[in-house]
């Protein structure tokens, strides 16, 4: 037996990642992170593979090479579990965050400009303006749902602008891709069978009347590019940039601003030095990030990680948010705290590797303005229900609330 072997008695034992799990999630990876780095896992619907927890460990998973997005050798596990994330037709499919090189290369590329930290920085007033807007929007006093009021609509209005979604279609978009992430949702499938039909209607129309968006540049580059973009990598990237580019960040703001309320002395400092925010939600990001779990890797061979043996065809999926907590018990701290003066707030919230989240910097710019316009605009903010009655939504993936009542008073 490896050392690794000898550290990891749950190594024969399986985590089962169901909604009592969810319901405690931080203080069950803790827990598992005390007792080895990477765990059998048991998924929504039987699905089994591997959990890895720990921080380098999780660094390495990442960048692997037996670990692939090629879903090949777990497909009969698939199939038998009923997943559609990989029907074709129905499912997320054909798109950078599915795929491997050199596919992913050719897919990343393609939407890769319109994402550099350059770009995204010219995006800033027009989110300040979407933030203030929403906050306008809001009665001067009462009880309000945070999640509806604000941090839903703020990320989807700065994507579906992006895209170039007209605003009649929004609502449906955001509550489709909502549900498209809740694999255990009664609304899944048929979400991503409406949120798959109402894209191909509107890159039709784009095709026809191209206008200066994210979608007609999809739809030209499948035109020009003579098949180098097929139909079904036009629908799949724009659906991958839907759901990452709003459900992730909708998540990131409502645990944000909870743990905020949770640590009024946090509130208050960051109140009073709204310049501490870019490092603050890298803070956010490390203590509890929206993004709970990878999305699943395949394993290509049989092959050692953390010293167990993983068979080909496994799934596995590196738990980001435990990967983070663990970079901050390495260097002796408390992951739980919350401090947004934190300067080396180490996470791992964006994935590592090939697939690092391609909306990292408007992810952050979106966040640090929603919550500088929120903080500036509501001097008064507090939960209006009891903590412990808050409800996680039902995702293994991500981590995020169903609703954030509060009670509060604009300026
Ligand atoms: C707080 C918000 C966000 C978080 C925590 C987040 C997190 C992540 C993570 C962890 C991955 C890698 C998943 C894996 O390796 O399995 C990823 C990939 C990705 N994210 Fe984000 N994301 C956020 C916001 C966004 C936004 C605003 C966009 C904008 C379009 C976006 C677009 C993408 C894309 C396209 C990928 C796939 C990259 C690839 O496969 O090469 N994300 N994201």
């Amino acid at each position: 037996m490896s050392p690794q072997q000898q550290q990891c008695p749950m190594a024969d034992e399986r985590v089962v990642l169901n909604p009592a799990f969810k319901a405690d999630a931080p203080g069950q990876y803790a827990r598992l992170r005390a007792l080895g780095p990477i765990h059998r896992a048991e998924y929504h619907r039987g699905l089994t593979g591997w959990v890895v927890v720990g921080h380098d460990l999780a660094r390495e998973a990442l960048t692997h090479p037996a670990l692939l997005k090629d879903s090949g050798p777990a497909a009969e596990q698939l199939a038998a579990a009923g997943f559609i994330l990989n029907q074709p037709g129905v499912g997320l499919v054909d798109h950078m965050l599915d795929a491997d090189p050199p596919k992913h290369t050719r897919l990343r590329r393609l939407v890769a400009g319109a994402f550099t930290p350059r770009r995204t920085a010219q995006l800033a007033p027009r989110i300040e303006r979407i933030a203030h807007d929403l906050l306008d929007a809001l009665p001067p006093a009462g009880e309000t749902d945070l999640v509806e009021a604000f941090n839903g609509p703020l990320p989807v209005t700065v994507i579906a602008e992006l895209l170039g979604i007209p605003q009649e279609h929004r609502e449906d978009f955001r509550n489709w891709s909502a549900h498209a992430l809740q694999v255990a949702s009664p609304e899944h499938r048929s979400s991503l069978v409406g949120l798959r039909g109402l894209l191909r209607d509107l890159l039709l129309a784009k095709r026809r009347a191209p206008e200066d968006d994210l979608l007609s540049a999809l739809v030209m580059a499948h035109d020009q590019e003579n098949g180098r973009l097929s139909e079904a990598e036009v629908v799949g990237t724009a659906m991958l940039l839907i759901i990452a580019g709003h459900e992730t960040t909708v998540n990131l703001l409502g645990n944000a601003t909870l743990a905020l309320l949770q640590n009024p002395d946090q509130l208050r400092l960051l109140r009073a030095r709204p310049e501490l925010l870019p490092g603050a939600v890298e803070e956010f990001l490390r203590h509890d990030t929206s993004v709970e779990r990878s999305t699943n890797r395949y394993a290509a061979e049989d092959f050692e990680l953390g010293g167990v043996t993983i068979a080909r065809g496994s799934v596995v999926t590196i738990a980001l948010g435990s990967a983070g907590h663990g970079a901050s018990e390495a260097r002796g701290e408390n992951p739980l705290v919350l401090d947004v003066t934190r300067p080396n707030a180490r996470h791992l919230a964006f994935g590592h590797g090939i697939h690092y989240c391609l909306g990292a910097p408007l992810a952050r710019l979106e966040v640090s303005i929603a919550l500088g316009a929120l903080l500036s605009r509501v001097p008064e903010l507090e939960l209006a229900v009891p903590v412990d009655s808050l409800a996680w939504i039902p995702s293994g993936m991500m981590r995020g609330l169903l609703s954030l009542p509060v009670r509060y008073r604009t300026a």
